[in-house]
């Protein structure tokens, strides 16, 4: 619990109010349950990632709207190649048309955080395309796409290995990896009712609090972004050391 904004007065807010006395920059979202979402509406999984598609469009431009500096998706891991081949497909196609849209967002820095070339010619091109013609906006969108956290860390190391480093440090790995010059996130939400992180910013999540609920990705709202953004608000981030009052008192 923090001691300088009660629950009470953070209930009371206004939530841009909210992200900026809690210093709150980066929100990272785990968009899990679109497939949970389809299959209780008897639908395929694939109707779901299209609704869990759309959603992202309105968390993220809320998220913006309310104050945040830096927000990421997590769309694609690098273990959901394992799906069937037409529900990979369609989460291709998805980001695909995603990118083909992304004209609409005027404020937004697109990059993307994994190996999404990896997945073919046309979304490495893409990907590339939408990055360089975005370049310079203030809203840093991160979408992890093709990400594995393992990977990218072993991938950093790697760099640095071929730049013929013997030892390194803390700050040269976090230059190598993705977010390279990206806040890391302040809070990390989890829709989908798993309590896992599941390969996600393992590095980079160090010190950021975690947020999960039961809520699916396509049902997910923007009054669920105030709830978890004013439970954030009224955690009390320590980072080791401790409370300014406790370390006064010394007890
Ligand atoms: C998250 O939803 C989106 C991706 C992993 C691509 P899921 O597809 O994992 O949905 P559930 O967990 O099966 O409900
Ligand atoms: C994590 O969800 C990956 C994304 C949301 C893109 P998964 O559904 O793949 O995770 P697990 O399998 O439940 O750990
Ligand atoms: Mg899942």
């Amino acid at each position: 619990m923090r001691e300088d904004m009660t629950k009470k007065e953070i209930e009371a807010m206004p939530i841009e109010e909210v992200v900026a006395k809690s210093n709150l920059r980066h929100i990272a979202f785990i968009m899990d349950g679109n497939g949970r979402w389809a299959k209780k509406r008897l639908l395929p999984r694939e109707a779901g990632h299209k609704v869990g598609a759309d959603n992202f469009k309105t968390i993220v431009r809320y998220c913006k709207k309310i104050g945040m500096e830096c927000c990421t998706v997590y769309a694609f891991s690098t273990e959901n190649v394992k799906r069937p081949q037409r529900e990979v497909e369609a989460l291709f196609r998805l980001l695909i048309s995603f990118i083909e849209e992304a004209g609409e967002e005027k404020d937004i820095e697109f990059r993307f955080i994994g190996e999404p070339g990896e997945l073919g010619e046309t979304i490495g091109k893409r990907t590339r395309e939408l990055e360089e013609a975005t370049r310079g906006r203030p809203y840093r969108l991160n979408i992890a796409f093709n990400y594995g956290g393992r990977a990218e860390i072993v991938r950093a190391v790697n760099s640095l290995i071929a730049e013929g480093k013997r030892e390194i440090t803390e700050d040269e790995l976090s230059a190598r990896l993705y977010t390279a010059g990206r806040p890391e996130p302040d809070l990390i939400v989890r829709t989908g009712a798993e309590m896992r992180i599941s390969n996600f910013l393992l590095w980079q999540a160090a010190y950021a609090e975690l947020y999960f609920t039961d809520r699916l990705w396509p049902d997910y709202t923007t009054a669920d972004v105030d709830e978890a953004v004013r439970e954030f608000a009224s955690r009390s981030r320590r980072f080791g050391g401790l409370d300014a009052a406790d370390a006064v008192r010394g007890v």
